[in-house]
C-alpha cells in the first residue's frame, strides 16, 4: 500500500516535523536524496491552471533525479473520457508518482483509492497541503519554530486555502485564527478536525467574522486571492464594490493590529488592491517570496517521504 498525500491531515505531527526537517536539508542540499534515480517518471497532471505548481514539481522532480511529465488536463480528460480508475491503472504501472491539481477532493481521493504509487494533491477545490508545507517551512525559518505561534489567516474562508491553514497548522500545534464573513466560513467538519488535531498538539483554531480580532498581536498574517480557480463567473460579486471581503483586505492599518514582528504571507497569484495592498505585499514584513521558492523544497521533502512509505 503506498502512502498519499491528499490533504493535510494525512501526515501526523511527527511525520509532519520530519517533512519539514527533510525540506530544510533539501534546501542545503538539493542533491542529498536521488530516490527517482534511473530516471523514473512522476506524473504531473493539471486540470487547472499553474506556474509556481508545475515549476517546483518539474524542478524538484529532476533534483531528485527524476523525469517529470506534464499532462494537460483537457488531453487526458479523466473522469470524462475514461474514469479515474481506469486512468490510474494505466498510470502507477509505469510512473513513480502520480501529482494531481483539480476540482472535487472526491476525485484525487478516488485516484489515490485505485493506485500503486504515490498520489499528491496539487490543490483541489478543498485543500492545497503542498502550499502549507511550504509555508510551515516558511515560519520556521523565519521565526525559529511552529508551536505556540499565531498564524491569522483573513479572507476567503471557505477556500481550499483557509482548509489547509487549519487543518495543517493545528498539525504543527499553532494557534490558527480564521477572519472571514459569516458567509464564506470554513467548512464545520474541517474545522471540528483542526480543533481535534489541535487539542493533541496544543494548538487551537478561531474562527471570527472580525477582521482586527483575527489579526491582532498574530505572528503571521495571511490572505489569498477571493476568487479561487473555478469560481471565474463569481468574480463580479467578489471583488466589486459590494465585495464581501473588502474589510479582510490585508493592508497596512490591519498589519498594524499584528505582532510587530510579524510576517506578512500569500500563496500567489496576488491581486494588489483587492485581498492584499501593494505596500504590503512589496513591504518589509512580506516573505512571499521565500515562500514561493520553499514549495520546491517542501514538495521534494513530501514526495521522497512518500516513496519511502
Ligand atoms: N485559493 C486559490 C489558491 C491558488 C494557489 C485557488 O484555488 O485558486
Amino acid at each position: 500500500m503506498s502512502r498519499h498525500f491528499l490533504r493535510d491531515d494525512d501526515l501526523t505531527p511527527v511525520e509532519q516535523a520530519a517533512v519539514l526537517d527533510r525540506a530544510a536539508a533539501l534546501k542545503a542540499d538539493h542533491f542529498a536524496l536521488r530516490p527517482l534515480q534511473g530516471p523514473r517518471v512522476v506524473a504531473l497532471i493539471f486540470d487547472k491552471p499553474t506556474l509556481r505548481t508545475q515549476l517546483s514539481f518539474t524542478v524538484g522532480v529532476a533534483e531528485l533525479g527524476g523525469q517529470p511529465m506534464t499532462v494537460d488536463g483537457r488531453l487526458a480528460q479523466i473522469g470524462s473520457r475514461e474514469s479515474i480508475a481506469d486512468v490510474t491503472r494505466v498510470l502507477d504501472r509505469q510512473v513513480a508518482a502520480i501529482v494531481w491539481r483539480t476540482y472535487e477532493q472526491a476525485n484525487i481521493e478516488q485516484m489515490a483509492a485505485h493506485s500503486a504509487v504515490p498520489v499528491i494533491n496539487a490543490l483541489t477545490d478543498d485543500f492545497h497541503p503542498c502550499q502549507i508545507l511550504a509555508d510551515l517551512l516558511t515560519i520556521r525559518e523565519h521565526k525559529g519554530t511552529l508551536a505556540g505561534l499565531t498564524m491569522t489567516y483573513v479572507g476567503d474562508g471557505a477556500n481550499n486555502m483557509a482548509h489547509s491553514y487549519l487543518l495543517g497548522g493545528a498539525t504543527a500545534g499553532m494557534h490558527v485564527r480564521i477572519g472571514a464573513p459569516g458567509t464564506h466560513q470554513p467548512r464545520a467538519d474541517i474545522a471540528e478536525r483542526a480543533a481535534e488535531i489541535a487539542a493533541h498538539t496544543g494548538g487551537s483554531v478561531q474562527i471570527t467574522d472580525d477582521p482586527v480580532a483575527a489579526v491582532v498581536a498574530a505572528d503571521v498574517v495571511i490572505t489569498d486571492t477571493w476568487v479561487s480557480m473555478g469560481q471565474e463567473a463569481e468574480a463580479g460579486d467578489r471583488k466589486g464594490a459590494e465585495s464581501p471581503f473588502a474589510k479582510y483586505a490585508v493592508d497596512g492599518a490591519l498589519v498594524s493590529h499584528a505582532d510587530d514582528h510579524a510576517i506578512v504571507m500569500h500563496c500567489l497569484p496576488a491581486y494588489r488592491g483587492f485581498e492584499i495592498s501593494a505596500d504590503v505585499i512589496d513591504g518589509p514584513q512580506s516573505v512571499v517570496w521565500d515562500e514561493a521558492e520553499n514549495r520546491l523544497h517542501a514538495q521534494k521533502a513530501v514526495l521522497s517521504f512518500l516513496l519511502e512509505s
